[in-house]
């Protein structure tokens, strides 16, 4: 049974709702009765039970927002929605679009709203060099009320102007703060070298505060591991129902591998890589996408990027803040239904009804 995650941490109301519905708790959210989250869990999700999984990537070659939906309540079996062709096709900035991430609606919004963040980057149509000196400092933005149909595209300045790039955006509500944190990968050129020319900075992850993703707090610095470069930042709260605990998995740029860190005291707390400064989940990867099992919530699944190679492959963990692979670490999930050639991106668990308006719109 899998009742004391839904009521551990729950006050006298939470508690009062356990009597009621103590016997599907492991079915329905614990939090469809918590006031502060207005019926949604930490991670956004609703109207359980959950029975499929929407997955935004963009394809090696083309810069574009690609939904696939999963075949049944499989986290590792996925169709291409739309015939396979783009859903969201960028009209400003590059025109092209990398790193899609969708964000669960918080607060007020919970339900009711959400969005898709992205790198405002189109890499055939420039270079490395130049994406990192001179490239967009600005996160892609569209939104929905659905999932199904997305709208309001918008390229919104986020970074200094010493900032040499903006890279793969991603937000998660803070209940604490009661808006969303916004991070980035950014790296930095003296202020007196307005070309970019000179050395940069090490790249470190960058946040600020939004309500709406149109209006941005001023950007400050999350992670810095200098002189390590980091980039890809992914944010779970886990365990679900475990307020203040997170896991947060990004890449090492310098040695190309990707790890993770958790924290039972918030988003601003003490965050512990297991292993050491060292220990990695997967070298060569970028990337991650992590995302809860709708059937096991003691389950983390984990898509890490192989750059070179195939795209994303499937991993799976009952311990997921340790970094390593093998027993009691992260093992990599059977790949028979799971398409090759996508890149990074983000899963986010749906219930039916969601299933049911992306396969009348999209299948
Ligand atoms: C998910 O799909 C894969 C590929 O078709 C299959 O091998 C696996 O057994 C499925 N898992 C479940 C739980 O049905």
């Amino acid at each position: 049974m899998q009742l004391l995650p839904c009521w551990s941490h729950r006050g006298l109301l939470g508690a009062l709702t356990i009597a009621l519905y103590s016997s599907v708790c492991y079915a329905l959210p614990s939090s469809l009765s918590d006031p502060l989250t207005h019926g949604y869990d930490r991670v956004g999700r609703a109207d359980a039970p959950l029975t499929g999984y929407l997955g935004a990537f963009f394809l090696g070659a083309d810069p574009y927002v690609y939904f696939y939906l999963s075949n049944g309540n499989n986290a590792t079996s996925l169709t291409a929605l739309n015939k396979g062709q783009p859903v969201i096709r960028p009209t400003k900035g590059t025109k092209g679009v990398r790193d899609p991430a969708i964000v669960q609606g918080g607060g007020a919004e919970a339900g009711k709203k959400w969005y898709i963040v992205g790198t405002d980057l189109n890499i055939g149509s420039t270079t490395w060099d130049a994406a990192q000196r001179t490239g967009s400092r600005g996160i892609f933005v569209w939104e929905s009320t659905d999932l199904v149909t997305w709208a309001n595209e918008r390229l919104v300045t986020v970074e200094d102007a010493t900032a040499g790039m903006v890279w793969a955006p991603e937000a998660i509500w803070d209940p604490t703060k009661g808006q969303y944190m916004v991070f980035w990968a950014s790296k930095f050129y003296s202020a007196s070298d307005t070309r970019h020319t000179g050395s940069p900075t090490n790249t470190r992850i960058r946040y600020a505060y939004t309500t709406d993703f149109r209006t941005f707090s001023s950007p400050q610095t999350y992670i810095n591991k200098s002189p390590t470069d980091i980039i890809d930042l992914t944010i779970l709260p886990y365990p679900p129902s475990t307020p203040d605990s997170f896991l947060r998995f990004m890449k090492d740029e310098t040695a190309k591998t990707v790890f993770v860190e958790s924290s039972t005291t918030g988003l601003f707390g003490t965050w512990t890589r297991q292993g050491g400064a060292s220990a990695v989940i997967e070298k060569g990867v970028e990337g991650p996408a992590a995302y809860v099992d709708n059937l096991d919530p003691g389950k983390v699944r984990l898509l890490l990027d192989f750059y070179g190679g195939d795209g994303y492959r499937p991993y799976e963990s009952k311990s997921p803040a340790v970094n390593g692979q093998g027993s009691g670490g992260w093992t990599a999930s059977g790949r028979g239904g799971w398409p090759s050639g996508l890149r990074h991106g983000s899963v986010l668990p749906i219930n039916q009804a969601v299933v049911d308006a992306l396969k009348k719109r999209w299948g």
